[in-house]
Parts: structure tokens; C-alpha cells; sequence
């Protein structure tokens, strides 16, 4: 009697996790985790490895505490993309007091994490501000593991291109314009000084400011680390060494004062594709959306992806990652995180079928979709299954 009931229990058990398997995403509302938490996984990436997606974000916690790193990055682990396995801290914090760079009330920002074929390790990059300094170390940094769970080790932080032009650099622009100190922020004079190199030639010696990022690995197995620099003005995208663990020194600029925060990649049809927010803190704005045949440039800007309701403040979210589905040619799911500052770990995730129109890549809202919005008949009736 006492089995037939343990029996009876687990059946019901099993039926009503059954029952909570998802079948499609719901853009903006609670996105439970196995457990039934919330996902806790924000300015996130995916890594698609051995059949397996995992999904790595900025943990965060309740209160406005929550906006600097107190736990370190989270993992999910999913067949399907809709249902995530809680893998716990890839990374964790160092101890407050530690003196470590990413020590307790540091700042780890957009963890985006790449294999390696010639090592074998994973590749975690992230935004770094150290501890105590706000926003003004501007550091990208790196940590690595034999597993793709983690537990990663931090290895160390970067300014990238420290005596280093960009590609092409303007030689007459290596010199100091005369009266560049005296300019006015935000005039056209100002601006195209920025475009010329202000704030490129200011920081030619310890290296070039790296707020959000992301990373890209091309289909040569040449990886970049894209980051918005010079103040956030100008985004800049810089080579990896061979073991994704460090930069080359190749870099150069994209859209210099452009103003540019959130960059997400994409490639297709052998071109790559670009989306990014304005800066507005955290909240939303309009996305934007470039082209280039060659990760070099010259990057084209296109319109805002986003249209319908919402569109001029991206479905009220800001870009984090473009996720290639496996197995579907040029499908890409366009991820995107709704901030809550005042209560982080409540932020949203938005995540939405990217389509192109020609070179534009176009974004339109969905309550619930699946993949079948990927397929030609998907396509066709709209995103909604
Ligand atoms: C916007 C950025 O995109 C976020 O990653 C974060 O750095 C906030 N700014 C901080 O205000």
C-alpha cells in the first residue's frame, strides 16, 4: 500500500513537472528556471556546446546592492532554449576585503563565455569595474575553465590596444588637434574631434577604455572582443590571440562618436550584422542596427531594428546577445534584458526571432512564440504559434 502510494506521489510529481515543460517564450514575463526560480542570468550570452545550450548572466540579488557583482555569473544549461537547468555560479565573486580585482562589489558586467578548440578551455570575457571606483576603470577581463559550467578561473583584467593604433588610423591624427582641450562636449567640433581620435590618442598608453562588450568567434576560429569605448562614444573591436585569452593588438573603431552601449553579433550570409542601444543608463532607448562585409569594417548603420509599439525603446530593453539556433540556417533569437535598478534581480528578458529584411535586420513584439517562427510557414503566419 505504503509503494503503491510513494508510486502514485511520484507520478504526480513527474506529471506536473511534465506539465511545467515549456513549449514557447514569453518575452517580459517570469521565465521559471527547473527549480521554479526566476532565471537570474542578466546582460547574458549563450554558449551552444555538445548538443547543450548554456546561458551565462550577471546574477543578481535583491536591492540596489544587486547592481554590482555580489555572487558572480550564473549558469542554466537547456536542450530546447526554453527550459533551463540551473548550473549554478560559473564564476564566483573573490571574498569582499580579498583585494582581488573581481572581489565582492566589483562590477561584472555581459559575461559572454566561447570555447576554445586548441586549448580545450572555455572563455569567459566580461565588463570589470573595480571596486569602489563606479564606472571609471573600464576594464575587460577573463577567466577560464576545463568545464563548461564552470567553476572558471579569473585570470586577469585588460585596457585593450595599449600602444596601439586602430587599422587604418589617419596618421595626421596621431597628433594632438591645437585647441582639443578647450572644446565643448557635445558640439559638432567636439564630436568630430572624437571621431578624429580625442579620446583614442588619450588613452594610446594604458590602453583603451572597455565597457559593455561582447565576444565573437568568426568561422576561421578568430575570436574579437567588441566593447564600447572612449567614453562610450566610439565602439571598438579588437583580436584575440590564439587562445582567446588575450588581444593581439589588431583593433579598430566602429562607429566612432557614435555613442553606442549593448553591441550584439551576428553573421550572416558572410556579412556581419550589428545591434546596439544608445546611452541611457539603464533605461531603455532606441536600438540600432549596422552592416559590414568584413568585421574591419567599413560599418554601414542601418534603422532601428525594432518597429511596432514600443519600438523607440526596444520593447522597453536593451540588446545583450544575438543566439544562433543550432541546426537552423541564419536563425538567430535576438536576447535583450529589461533592467529594474531599483530591485535588479526582478530585470526582464526579452527574447525575440531577429528577421531581415534585405541587409535590415527587423524586429516586431510577440506575446509567445517558438521556433517554428523560424520556418518558412512560421515566417509567413507571423511569430505567434
Ligand atoms: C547600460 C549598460 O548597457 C549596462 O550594462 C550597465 O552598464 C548600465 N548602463 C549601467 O548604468
Amino acid at each position: 500500500m505504503k509503494k503503491s502510494l510513494l508510486i502514485t506521489a511520484l507520478l504526480a510529481v513527474a506529471g506536473l513537472a511534465q506539465a511545467q515543460q515549456r513549449t514557447a517564450f514569453e518575452p517580459g514575463k517570469v521565465w521559471p528556471d527547473n527549480k521554479g526560480t526566476h532565471l537570474n542570468a542578466h546582460g547574458a550570452g549563450v554558449l551552444y556546446d555538445k548538443g547543450r545550450y548554456y546561458l551565462f548572466g550577471e546574477h543578481k540579488i535583491v536591492g540596489p546592492k544587486g547592481n554590482s557583482a555580489q555572487v558572480g555569473v550564473h549558469c542554466y544549461s537547456s536542450k530546447d532554449l526554453y527550459n533551463w537547468t540551473d548550473e549554478g555560479i560559473a564564476l564566483a565573486v573573490a571574498p569582499a576585503g580579498s583585494g582581488s580585482e573581481i572581489e565582492q562589489g566589483s562590477i561584472i558586467e555581459r559575461p559572454k563565455v566561447v570555447f576554445n578548440k586548441q586549448t580545450g578551455k572555455y572563455v569567459m570575457w566580461f565588463h570589470l569595474e573595480l571596486k569602489g571606483k563606479g564606472y571609471a576603470a573600464a576594464r575587460t577581463a577573463v577567466a577560464v575553465s576545463d568545464k563548461a559550467t564552470g567553476p572558471f578561473r579569473y585570470v586577469r583584467s585588460y585596457r585593450p590596444g595599449a600602444g596601439q593604433w586602430p587599422l587604418g588610423f589617419n596618421p595626421e591624427w596621431k597628433k594632438p588637434v591645437p585647441n582639443e582641450a578647450s572644446l565643448k562636449g557635445w558640439t559638432p567640433e567636439w564630436k568630430k574631434a572624437v571621431a578624429e581620435g580625442l579620446f583614442v590618442r588619450r588613452d594610446f598608453e594604458p590602453g583603451q577604455m572597455a565597457r559593455d562588450m561582447t565576444i565573437f568567434v568568426d568561422d576561421d576560429g578568430k575570436a574579437y572582443n567588441i566593447h564600447s569605448s572612449e567614453e562610450n562614444l566610439t565602439l571598438h573591436v579588437a583580436e584575440l590571440t590564439a587562445d582567446y585569452q588575450g588581444f593581439t593588438g589588431r583593433w579598430n573603431t566602429i562607429a566612432p562618436a557614435g555613442h553606442n552601449e549593448a553591441p550584439a553579433i551576428c553573421k550572416r550570409g558572410g556579412k556581419y550584422y550589428l545591434i546596439t542601444s544608445g546611452c541611457t543608463g539603464w533605461a531603455p532607448n532606441a536600438a540600432r542596427s549596422f552592416v559590414a562585409s568584413s568585421i574591419w569594417g567599413p560599418w554601414q548603420q542601418l534603422d532601428n531594428p525594432a518597429t511596432g509599439p514600443d519600438a523607440d525603446s526596444t520593447y522597453h530593453s536593451q540588446s545583450t546577445y544575438l543566439l544562433p539556433v543550432a541546426g537552423r540556417k541564419d536563425a538567430f533569437i535576438f536576447m535583450a534584458d529589461r533592467w529594474t535598478p531599483k530591485n535588479p534581480i526582478d530585470g526582464g528578458y526579452i527574447w525575440l526571432p531577429l528577421r531581415f529584411e534585405g541587409d535590415q535586420p527587423r524586429l516586431q513584439w510577440a506575446d509567445r512564440w517558438n521556433l517554428s517562427a523560424f520556418d518558412a510557414a512560421g515566417a509567413k503566419r507571423g511569430v505567434n504559434p
